[in-house]
């Protein structure tokens, strides 16, 4: 394994009535809170009216940002930082999926920079460090992104067409609250693309160096196989507890750290994917259950044993008179019949993005160094003429 440290102050607050814990959490978080939502789903299932009781209760003075889309954009983390510094807001609240999340986490980040005009270009491009940022706790409604207990963030720029991320340990949440039932309102569609992303993470950590025996790997394993073991029952009743905490909690833990211990980590599906919803502002899940299989399935003759372990330990493969390169290949045909069992897409055209496109995305894909072989822009342009 390689060397590592593990920090992570997230508290989690995790289980049916979780929310009781709030009132508690926002003792000492100042007096001005700024309450950030989405497309309005909390005000439909009732969390809204739950949320600002308790808030009323504790005597804030609430200030709201509504509306963040998903996929959220550079304008809606100004709208934030405008209300932010006009108002000086002590503590975000965030209440939603990743979107809401990670929008306010940028709000959180900005806010404190002394010129935030820039933002885009010092942060999600220049990557700058920045050293504050306003604190902020999180209500979780969408098991997804694993922002609720990471430091990263994902904003859109629309006009540029570009999808980046910031991260910096002051994006941590100071708490996430993380009830189950919170989740029984998802549409379809999300729950399924929530949890390809969940599976998305796992593989982007899971197919990367050291192959060696490792328990990040075997925790991952454990992992994917609950996640699809889960969605399965949920699909089947939308109301059973255990199968939406387990995603929940499965969401976490695919990127809170644990599972990247000692392991160098891939990213460049994410990165392909991204070009992908910056272009078209498709559901992150869904265009990552179209281009990782395909991203999968151009890299694993670099380790075909890591994916013939995959195919067996967690695709339930029999490996009986099989290659590794047989088993890899097989691995991954499963792992897109699943999706397309699930309801995921598969495909570019499901998603109304024509051939025709694929060059100018491919332009802006950030390329990364990945961990089995780092791939240029034709390489690219395969993976996606792949996914048509
Ligand atoms: O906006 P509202 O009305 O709340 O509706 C949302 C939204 O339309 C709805 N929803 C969420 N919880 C619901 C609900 N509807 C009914 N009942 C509920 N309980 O679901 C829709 C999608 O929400 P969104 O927040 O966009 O989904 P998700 O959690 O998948 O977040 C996706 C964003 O996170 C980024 C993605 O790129 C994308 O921008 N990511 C963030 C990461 C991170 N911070 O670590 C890592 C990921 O790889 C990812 O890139
Ligand atoms: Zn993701």
């Amino acid at each position: 394994m390689k060397a590592f440290t593990y920090y992570n102050p997230v508290k989690i607050y995790f289980g049916v009535g979780a929310i009781e814990n709030l009132k508690q959490e926002l003792t000492d978080c100042g007096e001005k809170i700024l309450l950030t939502y989405g497309g309005g789903s909390i005000k439909k299932n009732g969390i809204y009216e739950q949320v600002s009781g308790i808030l009323k209760e504790a005597g804030k003075t609430v200030f709201e940002l509504s509306g963040i889309m998903a996929n959220p954009r550079t304008d809606k983390v100004m709208e934030g930082v405008e209300i932010c510094r006009r108002e000086k807001i002590d503590f975000i609240l965030a209440a939603g999926g990743g979107s809401v999340i990670d929008c306010s986490k940028a709000i959180a980040t900005v806010s404190c920079m002394e010129d935030p005009a820039d933002f885009w270009n010092r942060l999600f491009v220049n990557k700058e460090k920045t050293d504050q940022a306003i604190p902020l706790g999180t209500i979780l409604t969408i098991p997804a992104t694993g922002s609720e207990m990471n430091t990263d963030c994902v904003i859109t720029n629309w006009e540029e067409q570009l999808k980046y991320s910031y991260s910096s340990i002051h994006q941590y949440p100071r708490f996430s609250i993380l009830d189950p039932e919170y989740t029984y309102t998802m549409p379809k569609n999300q729950l399924i693309y929530g949890s390809v992303d969940i599976l998305s993470h796992i593989f982007e950590i899971y197919f990367s160096k050291p192959d060696e025996n490792n328990v990040s790997d075997d925790v991952a394993e454990a992992l994917m196989r609950n996640v699809m073991e889960n969605l399965d029952t949920a699909l089947q009743d939308p109301l059973d507890e255990n199968a939406r905490s387990n995603l929940m909690w499965d969401s976490t833990m695919a990127l809170n750290g644990i599972i990247q211990a000692g392991k160098e980590e891939d990213w460049m599906a994410h990165k392909i994917e991204h070009a992908l919803s910056a272009f078209y502002d498709i559901p992150h899940g869904a265009g990552l259950a179209i281009c990782h299989p395909a991203y999968l399935s151009y890299i694993c003759h670099k380790a075909p044993g890591k994916f013939a372990r995959y195919a067996v330990r967690v695709m339930g493969c029999d490996p009986k008179g099989k290659t590794n390169e047989e088993l890899a290949e097989e691995g991954i045909r499963k792992t897109r019949e699943y999706f397309k069992k699930i309801g995921a897409p598969v495909t570019l055209s499901q998603v109304g993005i024509p051939a025709g496109a694929i060059e100018k995305i491919v332009e802006k894909i950030l390329l990364i160094p990945a961990s089995y072989t780092t791939l240029d822009r034709e390489d690219l342009k395969k993976i996606l003429n792949s996914c048509i």
